[in-house]
């Protein structure tokens, strides 16, 4: 069976949904991934043959349905390009995982799940796991504004209380989700295991707000990955003392041991091939574009009524 874009079905896009300019949703069926599938567990996606490999997390995953759900921020060339190229019923070339260690769930007896721009979608299979494993569970999202919330009905099915965060204070706690940490710091003393995800600096800031506190804190990195198996080397993060490879060590870790320096220097190591990248391919959707509009031009006009109609 072949797609729309004449590859292979077997990652088909059974959903796609757009929750702003820059971040969408695919549902993708794999019944055998989605089976094995855990919470804080990543793929590595190529859209298509020629395409980059890139690790995103799983938001969620449906074993019934025999799906796996990721949701993509549109940041860079190959997440536009996934952006404008995957539709439903158009297929990945490729989908490997789950890949690295699940997170540790039905330990802690009172979870706050911290998400933050792309780290939203993540922590959602992370506060449902802990929810069915019996814990309070306190959730803390962040977003720019209002508008650009999403998963709010899924996130208050799973959580005792939901706390939002937004910058421009469009819906409710004005500020950053470390404000969010507080409040519920401030509100529970027996406060078990923070779980951060989103970008360096905000896991960075969320392991201070909770250090003081003596709160344990794990959050999930995002190094630049090639190989997703230990091999490459290109996951490298300094925890403590000690070197490890977010692929198979991680991706969670603890927080309060973390050099994000050291991550967010590495994560800046292909800024400049990556701008490039992107260039070159807005450039060449640029050229297609033109090309496609002048061949629309060019192409005679064929009358296909019947003569007797003319
Ligand atoms: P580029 O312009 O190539 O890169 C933009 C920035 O993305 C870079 O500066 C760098 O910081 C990062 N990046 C680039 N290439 C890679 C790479 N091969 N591996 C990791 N980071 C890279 N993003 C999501 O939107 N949703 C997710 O669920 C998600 N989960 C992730 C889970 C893990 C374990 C990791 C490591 C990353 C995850 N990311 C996720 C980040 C995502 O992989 C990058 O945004 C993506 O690779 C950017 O590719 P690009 O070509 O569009 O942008
Ligand atoms: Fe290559 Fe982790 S991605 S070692
Ligand atoms: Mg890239």
């Amino acid at each position: 069976m072949t797609s729309e874009a004449g590859k292979t079905s077997q990652f088909e896009i059974v959903r796609r949904e757009d929750f702003s300019d820059v971040t969408y949703l695919l549902e993708i069926r794999h019944p055998a991934m989605a089976k094995a599938a855990k919470p804080g567990q990543f793929v590595i996606v190529m859209e298509h043959e020629h395409g980059e490999r890139i690790p995103l997390t799983l938001a969620d995953f449906d074993p019934d349905r025999g799906t796996v759900t990721l949701v993509v921020q549109a940041v860079g060339k190959t997440t536009k390009e996934m952006q404008q190229r995957c539709r439903v019923g158009t297929s990945l070339h490729a989908l490997v995982g789950p890949m690295g260690i699940p997170s540790r769930v039905g330990h802690a007896r009172k979870v706050v799940c911290v998400g933050g721009g792309l780290g939203v979608a993540p922590v959602y299979p992370q506060a449902r796991a802990h929810k069915e494993a019996g814990a309070y569970v306190i959730g803390v999202v962040g977003f720019r504004s209002r508008d650009l919330m999403f998963w709010e009905d899924e996130f208050r099915a799973v959580c005792d209380e939901f706390i939002v965060c937004t910058d421009d204070g469009s819906e409710g706690i004005k500020g950053v989700v470390t404000a969010g940490i507080e409040q519920a710091i401030a509100h529970h003393d027996d406060i078990d295991e923070v779980v951060a995800i989103g970008p360096p600096i905000m896991m960075k800031f969320c392991a201070e707000t909770t250090r003081p506190h003596g709160v344990s804190t794990v959050v999930s990195l995002n190094p630049v990955m090639v190989d997703g198996t230990g091999m490459c080397g290109g996951c490298r993060v300094r925890v403590g003392d000690q070197v490890k490879f977010a692929c198979v060590d991680g991706p969670d870790f603890d927080g309060h041991s973390v050099d994000f320096d050291d991550l967010m220097a590495r994560l800046q190591r292909f800024r400049a091939s990556e701008a490039d990248a992107l260039e070159r391919w807005q450039e060449s959707c640029r050229v297609r574009a033109e090309a496609e509009a002048q061949e629309s031009v060019a192409a005679p006009l064929v009358d296909t009524r019947p003569a007797a109609d003319r």
